[in-house]
């Protein structure tokens, strides 16, 4: 039977919650990966891949709640990833079946070095693998995609078998990874074709969709997955702002802004409202406490700016001078109302809704008093200021531990001291004070006395969200917990004065990683339906 696919759809694949919270330090929270969910699906994403089930009860348990809520009959394809074995694909169904469209992802390492080194198969065996672990998957669930990892250093011929194999099991999408960044663009394009033409099963009305799925170890991701979607893929898997393991995955907002606007080029279209891109992008980094490269392509600070003389000449002239993409596209709009300390809470509703923040009731005071107190210490408020609030207000974690006040006296005489007044939970308040080398030492360690989460900062970065001396400061940190090497929270905190933004950002960093792991008295989050597994090592 010959089965119609859109040809002209690039299906986008965000795994921005799987391989993107991967990378190091971009550990969430079940309920931080259930906003980010919420957001892909306004952005337009087709699937989403929410986590790897097996991988953690945590895991299992944020799958399923993405899966109920964001996974209804209009919104996207919620998948989940397991390894080619029966253990991990239940667990997996487990995960995504309370979705309207679930599907499974499984995997196997089917290079020679993957296949020796990690599985310790012969080539024959892995294909039994690839046949039974697809047959599987596809005995609970309509919708599975194969993928051979490492298949950018793998034999083009076992390739060839191994997908024939796993389409006749039942794929409906074969996807290929570049797992270690290693190819180049033409040898990718050149090497999807050839797999995509010899495949059997595989060709033009057979109804299955090829996919690329590239890291960015030499910084040809973006590059890669173009080449791949030329050869004939009509998948591509991303990640927002590109996060993931190591160099990271290619990122959603390059490849989708590359088939947007050389749309001539590509005659190719995605589902993706691209004026979603920059609150998602920024979404991802206050949480994850990655902070986008300011040179980053499509949503880096500098994206749209333009410093010397002669580009801005050219741009009061006609934009087209030097832009090849409007920042409104990608949802960088300027701002007509120009607020102020004259300003009203309707004028800022009015502000925040063209951003796309429905903010109202009690949450519009907040941000209200956050304004006022913000304008009368600059003149004027602009958009960047206004998302740094949001931010800073709403995109914070559960607050375990939350920061009443903090006081520091600094400078050449005496000691660097702090003093803070923290509430827990409970509502009990406690002020602690403390010295350190430098006024945010001093601070986090007062705030060490009160949430007594022993860890290690292993990142911290104060940035200006807007130029002038009384401009807002952005803080984002990252901390891992002592005695783990493989997990690290980020934190981000905005305010007028860098030191109260630091400790928010502290605050919040500690918040996620007592959320998560369940420190300090507090039980960790992720309540998981009973499917009887316990976390093996990956
Ligand atoms: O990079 C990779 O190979 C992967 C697979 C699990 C698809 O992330
Ligand atoms: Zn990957």
């Amino acid at each position: 039977m010959s089965v119609q696919i859109d040809n002209n759809l690039v299906r986008v694949f965000d795994t921005t919650l799987r391989d993107g919270e991967q990378s190091p330090g971009a550990t969430l929270s079940s309920a931080e990966k259930l906003e980010i969910a919420r957001q892909l699906a306004n952005l337009g994403v087709d699937i989403i891949e929410a986590g790897f089930p097996a991988a953690s009860p945590d895991d299992l348990a944020a799958v399923q709640r993405i899966a109920h809520e964001v996974g209804t009959a209009n919104g996207p394809v919620i998948c989940g990833l397991a390894r080619a074995r029966e253990k991990d694909i239940l667990t997996c169904w487990e995960g995504v079946k309370g979705a309207a469209k679930p599907r499974i992802h499984t995997f196997l390492g089917m290079s020679d070095i993957h296949l020796t080194h990690i599985s310790g198969i012969t080539r024959a065996e892995g294909l039994k693998i690839v046949r039974d672990g697809v047959s599987l998957a596809r005995s609970l669930c309509e919708d599975v995609e194969f993928s051979p990892m490492d298949a950018g250093r793998a034999d083009l011929q076992y390739l060839v078998e191994a997908c024939a194999i796993a389409i006749e099991a039942g794929a409906t999408t074969l996807n290929i990874p570049d797992t270690v960044g290693y190819v180049t663009p033409e040898e990718w394009g050149e090497f999807m074709s050839n797999l995509i033409a010899e495949t059997p099963g595989g060709g033009p009305g057979s109804g299955v969709i090829w996919s690329v799925h590239c890291h960015n170890d030499l910084g040809l991701a973006t590059a890669n997955s173009l080449a791949g979607i030329l050869a004939g893929a009509r998948q591509v898997e991303v990640t927002i702002n590109g996060i993931g393991e190591r160099a990271g995955n290619t990122s959603l907002e390059e490849v989708v802004m590359a088939i947007h606007t050389r749309s001539k080029f590509y005659s190719l279209r995605t589902n993706i409202n691209t004026r979603e891109i920059m609150k998602t992008s920024r979404l991802v980094s206050n949480y994850t406490g990655m902070h986008v490269q300011p040179n980053k392509a499509i949503v880096g600070a500098n994206a749209f700016a333009h410093e010397a003389g002669i580009h801005q000449d050219g741009m009061l002239k006609n934009a087209t001078t030097f832009e090849i993409m409007t920042p409104e596209t990608v949802g960088l709009t300027q701002s007509r109302l120009v607020l102020g300390k004259h300003s009203g809470r309707h004028a800022l509703k009015v502000r925040l809704d063209e951003l796309g923040y429905k903010v109202e009731g009690d949450a519009l005071n907040q941000v209200f008093a956050r304004f006022k107190d913000l304008a009368d210490a600059k003149k004027t408020v602009t958009d960047a200021d206004l998302e740094a609030l949001i931010a800073d207000e709403f995109h914070g974690p559960e607050e375990i531990f939350s920061l009443v006040d903090i006081q520091v006296t600094c400078g050449t005489m005496g000691m660097p001291t702090a003093t803070a007044k923290m509430r827990k939970v409970s509502g009990e308040e406690e002020v602690v004070a403390a010295v350190g080398t430098g006024p945010v030492d001093a601070c986090y360690r007062a705030v060490d006395l009160i949430v007594k989460a022993p860890n290690r900062l292993i990142e911290y970065s104060v940035h200006s969200v807007t130029e002038g001396i009384d401009a807002l400061g952005e803080v984002t940190v990252r901390i891992a917990p002592n005695g783990e090497d493989k997990r690290s929270f980020g934190g981000y905190g905005a305010d007028g004065d860098i030191i109260v933004a630091s400790v928010k950002a502290y605050l919040a960093a500690l918040n996620r990683m007592v959320a998560v792991l369940g420190m300090a008295g507090h039980k960790p989050e992720g309540q998981v339906s009973e499917v009887g597994i316990q976390p093996e090592a990956q």
